[in-house]
């Protein structure tokens, strides 16, 4: 009873609080019909929407087991105005987002030690290594001067991240992501460099150092431990992988100087143990034979993967989706005994706000979402935690006031002081400024093709590219002990709190005699791969 009659009062306050905002009367060029239920107009419908919820609050059952099974996905930018936008594009004000019906949530504050405006490499750092560390740097702590050449030469400072952690406790791993596989995010996974641009040898040369001391990222995912361990590796960049003088399936040139094709080492070494499939398009993902099939390598573009509005609007067959990836790398690493953690990068939401593709980005989350909805299914919510994250925020911004139900991609008519429509998404810096002023005055968004998937959202300082934003994201977490996640922490407590579920890492628990059986053949095939290195 006490408790409804707080509800009801909180009620009363926002409805007379809001009266604040009535002289900005708003109206909208775009808006849904009828979007407003009826309902929502009663007192009824509200209370007891929130009763519901506080019911679900109280009734939660603590899952205090430890996790068999980890999956981390990462939102690559994916800000909270990226979600509350996207709720907007599955349909309304009202709706979730898959994620957001996890039942835990806490902050994660993105800053690295040099650092206010955190980048994707320091923060994969933090988030997969446990450490903070300087911008650009990868698996290396703060010592590390950025693109010093002799900094990832000592071994001393490189750091250890939690799929290495997952590795040492006998759990398969995987990595999944629609940019190159080499990139920032899922290389704080594998790689230890000073520079994230080193993700091929010819970029190791043009910052000065020697590529034949200083392994660049591709080199480090194919001879490194940590990816030599990897069952299952989804994502584009091909060609970091091959020479410049050598064409990949598509026709693409590679990247490379030294004449190497890691796609050939990768398959002939992972042969030895078991096994191994590398695949470049959807049709050999679809028939997949995972019952014969140990390791995995799907490179499915030359460069980043396709967004999925392109893939979409093009016919692009041989493109599969994050949610067809996430399936494959989910039934690789289930065969596996013992368990497994796997990570999951939506990595196209940052590289479209960067553009300032507002609508691709949401887009990008959409399919993000789809993605959790469909790991949540194929997974049991007992055995296995799922964490969701973002990096980093951006500067991409949701205005007022537009009506409920209002075409998210739209403008909002007019402005109080130039008396022109404004988009409801924009940004504070990025590209879109080119059509944002026109000699000075402003430009109605209108008038400039919003309609087009690629418009360009208006943006107050010209860039290149958007920057990142620097307050906190969130993280949202189901399944074992996943209310460890609440509350507001450092990003780098993130693996911490994940190796504590699963028992890895600084948490592992002591070896037990019969894996120990076992140690001696594992090093053994580890320290042939390493000579084999030190030998090519
Ligand atoms: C979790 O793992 C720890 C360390 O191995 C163990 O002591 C504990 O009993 C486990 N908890 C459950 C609920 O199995
Ligand atoms: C690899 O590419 C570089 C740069 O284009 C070229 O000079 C070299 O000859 C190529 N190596 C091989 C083995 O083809
Ligand atoms: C793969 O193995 C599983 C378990 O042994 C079996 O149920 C399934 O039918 C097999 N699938 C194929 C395609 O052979
Ligand atoms: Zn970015």
């Amino acid at each position: 009873m006490i408790r409804n009659i707080l509800v009801i009062i909180l009620l009363a306050g926002c409805i007379f609080g809001d009266e604040y905002h009535s002289h900005h009367k708003p109206s909208t060029v775009k808006k849904s019909s009828n979007v407003i239920n009826e309902q929502e107009r009663t007192t009824k419908y509200w209370v007891n929407q929130a009763q519901d919820t506080l019911k679900k609050i109280v009734n939660k059952k603590l899952n205090t087991k430890n996790a068999t099974n980890i999956i981390m996905f990462l939102g690559d930018g994916m800000s909270f105005s990226t979600v509350a936008a996207t709720r907007m594009y599955l349909g309304g004000e009202e709706k979730k987002l898959s994620f957001e019906e996890f039942e835990y949530t806490g902050f994660s504050k993105t800053y690295c030690v040099d650092a206010q405006v955190a980048d994707s490499a320091c923060t994969s750092t933090a988030y997969l290594n446990g450490i903070k560390t300087n911008y650009e740097v990868i698996g290396l702590n703060a010592k590390a001067t950025v693109a010093d050449c002799d900094a990832q030469l000592d071994d001393k400072i490189w750091t250890e991240s939690i799929l290495r952690w997952a590795q040492k406790s006998h759990k398969a791993t995987g990595i999944v992501t629609t940019t190159r596989i080499t990139h920032a995010s899922p290389a704080g996974g594998y790689a230890h460099v000073s520079e994230r641009d080193w993700e091929n040898d010819h970029e190791v040369s043009l910052s000065g150092c020697d590529p034949n001391k200083v392994d660049d990222i591709a080199e480090q995912l194919v001879y490194n431990v940590e990816g030599a361990n990897f069952k299952v590796i989804l994502g584009g960049g091909r060609a970091n992988f091959i020479n410049q003088t050598e064409k990949d399936e598509e026709n693409n040139n590679g990247k490379r100087h030294d004449g190497k094709n890691l796609i050939n080492v990768w398959k002939n070494e992972r042969s030895k143990l078991g096994k191994a499939e590398y695949i470049w398009n959807k049709q050999q993902l679809d028939s997949l034979d995972y019952n014969n099939t140990e390791y995995l390598l799907g490179l499915f573009e030359h460069d980043h993967m396709r967004y999925n509005m392109d893939v979409k609007a093009q016919g692009l067959v041989l493109e599969p989706s994050l949610s067809d990836m996430t399936s494959a790398a989910i039934k690789m690493l289930q065969k596996e005994d013992g368990g497994y953690f796997l990570f999951i990068e939506g990595g196209m939401i940052d590289q479209a706000h960067h553009y300032n593709y507002a609508q691709i980005s949401l887009d990008e989350t959409k399919e993000f979402s789809d993605a959790i909805a469909l790991a949540r299914k194929m997974t049991n919510e007992e055995d296995t935690l799922i964490v969701v994250t973002a990096d980093h925020s951006h500067v991409f911004t949701y205005s007022g006031y537009p009506e409920r139900g209002s075409n998210i991609f739209g403008a909002v008519e007019v402005s109080d002081i130039d008396e022109l429509p404004y988009a409801t998404l924009s940004y504070a810096n990025g590209p879109g400024f080119a059509h944002t002023f026109v000699d000075g005055k402003r430009v109605d968004p209108n008038t400039v093709g919003m309609d087009d998937p690629k418009f360009q959202y208006p943006a107050t300082v010209p860039r290149e590219k958007d920057t990142h934003g620097g307050e906190d994201v969130a993280v949202y977490a189901s399944g074992p002990m996943a209310h460890l996640f609440s509350g507001n922490y450092e990003q780098n407590t993130i693996p911490l709190i994940m190796a504590y579920i699963m028992k890895i890492g600084p948490y592992a628990a002591e070896e037990k005699s019969a894996s120990c059986a076992i140690m001696p053949v594992f090093m053994l095939l580890l320290s042939m791969l390493i000579i084999n290195k030190l030998i090519k």
